[in-house]
């Protein structure tokens, strides 16, 4: 059901580095963010797919990692992503991308999640270091990086009340608590 792929589909950022995901898994997934919906259509967003530890370790030291858990710097070796979707924008298709890169990413996070994998969606990335290292031409401008891995953290939901802290938290156990508004507070009329 989709309402249990949904809830099931929480940010992951420790995971089974040791379980490897193969490339045609990532061409499956980009496959189901092709069928999304686009503004205008004009399916502006183009991929690269990485599967492999050198190429995973470069896109790795790119990205940010939790900005709300302030003394972790990240998944330790042994807990990284097995693979990434690096989603760019492709200018001389368009010029603004609108959301298509949230739907897509989006996309590709319920189909990982559909198959048991799980990741994160990044948009805190050092772009000029990773367009650098990756050598992407300048035509392309990286919109997100999606991390992808067999999910090694067990994820809560919480209830956000008005007014209440909406950072997410770790607790004593490693279990991460994600805290979401109620229906009530967020539909206004
Ligand atoms: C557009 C976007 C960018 C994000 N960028 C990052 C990021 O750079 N690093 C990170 O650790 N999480 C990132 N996240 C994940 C959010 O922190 C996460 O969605 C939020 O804590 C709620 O958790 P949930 O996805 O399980 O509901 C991003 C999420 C979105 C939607």
């Amino acid at each position: 059901m989709i309402r249990d792929l949904v809830i099931e589909n929480r940010t992951r950022r420790r995971f089974h580095q040791e379980v490897a995901i193969e490339l045609e898994t990532l061409r499956e997934l980009v496959d189901l963010a092709r069928l999304s919906a686009s503004f205008g259509n004009r399916q502006p967003l183009k991929y690269i797919l990485s599967c492999e530890p050198q190429k995973n370790a470069v896109i790795f030291r790119c990205l940010i990692w939790a900005g709300a858990l302030k003394d972790w710097p990240g998944p330790p070796e042994g807990e990284r992503p097995s693979a990434y979707i690096i989603i760019l924008g492709d200018t001389e298709i368009a010029k603004s991308f609108f959301c298509d890169h949230g739907i897509t990413a989006q996309t590709i996070l319920l189909g990982a999640t559909e198959r048991g994998l799980g990741g994160c969606m990044h948009d805190g990335i050092q772009r000029d270091e990773l367009s650098r290292a990756l050598g992407i031409p300048p035509r392309y401008e990286i919109l997100l990086v999606v991390s992808l891995g067999k999910p090694k953290e067990k994820v809560v939901l919480e209830t956000l009340e008005p007014g209440g802290d909406f950072n997410y938290w770790r607790d004593s156990d490693n279990v991460h608590h994600v805290p979401k508004r109620l229906l009530a507070d967020i539909i206004i009329g």
